[in-house]
C-alpha cells in the first residue's frame, strides 16, 4: 500500500515495514532507526542544559521522540518541508500524533535554512541536521548549501555559546567535516553501528561544538 502526496511518499512493504521516500529518494524505514534516536541521544548527553533544539527533518519523528524524552528540553523547534508527514501523523496513517500536541513542540512548513536565518543569535542549545542520506547523498539538490561554509557560519550564530551542531550521515563526510572545524572550535566524527539488510554497517555522526563567545571565522 502507497500513499504519495507532494514529493513525499509513504509505503507499507510487504515485511510490515513503513518505508518513507522523498523525491522519490528512500530516507528511511521504521526498522533500522537507532541512528536517528543516537543523534538525539547524543547531543542530550553531550550538553549540561539543552533547553531549546531545532530539529530538521520530521521524517517518522524518532528523533523528536528522543529528545522530547528528556525533561531538560523546554522547547523544540522542527523543519520540515512536506507537509504531508504531520498530516499523515495527525491522521494516524503514520505514529507520531502525540508528538505533535507536545506543547514544547514548535512545528514549522518550512525549509530548515528558512528557519535558522529566522531564528535569533545565541538562541539555540543545538541543531540535528537529519534531511538527507548525507552531504554526498541529497534528497533535494538544493540541501547541497546546507553542508557548505555560509549555511554552517549561520548555525554557529545561532547557537549559544557551547551549543552543537549535529549531522546524520550515511557515510563519512571528510569536506563536511574540514568545513565545520572553520566555524566551530571541536567537531568529532563518531560512527554508529547498524544492521542492514544482515551486515554490520556504519552510519555516521559530525559533530561541531560551538566556542564560548563568538564564532571562529568572519
Ligand atoms: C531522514 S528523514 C528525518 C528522519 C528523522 N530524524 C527521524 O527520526 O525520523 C528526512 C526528512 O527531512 C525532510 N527535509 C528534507 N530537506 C529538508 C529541508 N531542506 N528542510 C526541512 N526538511 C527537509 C524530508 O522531507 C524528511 O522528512
Amino acid at each position: 500500500m502507497e500513499w504519495r502526496a507532494g514529493d513525499a511518499a509513504l509505503r507499507r512493504r510487504a515485511d510490515g515495514a513503513l518505508e518513507l521516500r522523498v523525491g522519490g529518494v528512500f530516507v528511511m524505514d521504521d526498522v533500522e532507526t537507532s541512528s536517528e534516536r543516537l543523534l538525539a541521544r547524543t547531543m542530550l548527553d553531550g550538553l549540561p542544559d539543552p533547553r531549546h533544539v531545532l530539529v530538521g527533518g520530521l521524517g517518522l519523528g524518532y528523533t523528536l521522540r528522543e529528545i522530547l524524552g528528556d525533561p531538560r528540553i523546554k522547547r523544540v523547534t522542527v523543519a520540515e518541508l512536506e507537509p504531508a508527514i504531520p498530516a499523515w501523523m495527525h491522521d494516524g496513517m503514520l505514529p507520531g500524533a502525540d508528538l505533535l500536541t507536545d506543547p514544547r513542540v514548535d512545528l514549522r512548513i518550512a525549509d530548515v535554512r528558512e528557519v535558522v536565518d529566522a531564528t535569533e543569535r545565541d538562541d539555540l542549545d543545538a541543531i540535528l541536521l537529519d534531511v538527507d542520506n548525507g552531504p554526498g547523498y541529497l534528497v533535494h539538490e538544493d540541501n547541497a548549501e546546507l553542508y557548505e561554509r555560509p549555511f554552517l557560519q549561520r548555525c554557529a550564530d545561532v547557537l549559544a555559546p557551547g551549543g552543537q551542531l549535529c549531522v546524520w550521515s550515511m557515510a563519512e563526510a571528510p569536506e563536511l567535516e574540514s568545513a565545520m572545524q572553520e566555524r566551530f572550535g571541536r567537531v568529532e566524527t563518531q560512527p554508529i553501528p547498524v544492521r542492514l539488510q544482515g551486515r554490520a554497517e556504519s552510519y555516521w555522526l559530525v559533530r561541531g561544538h560551538g566556542v564560548a563567545g563568538d564564532s571562529l571565522a568572519p
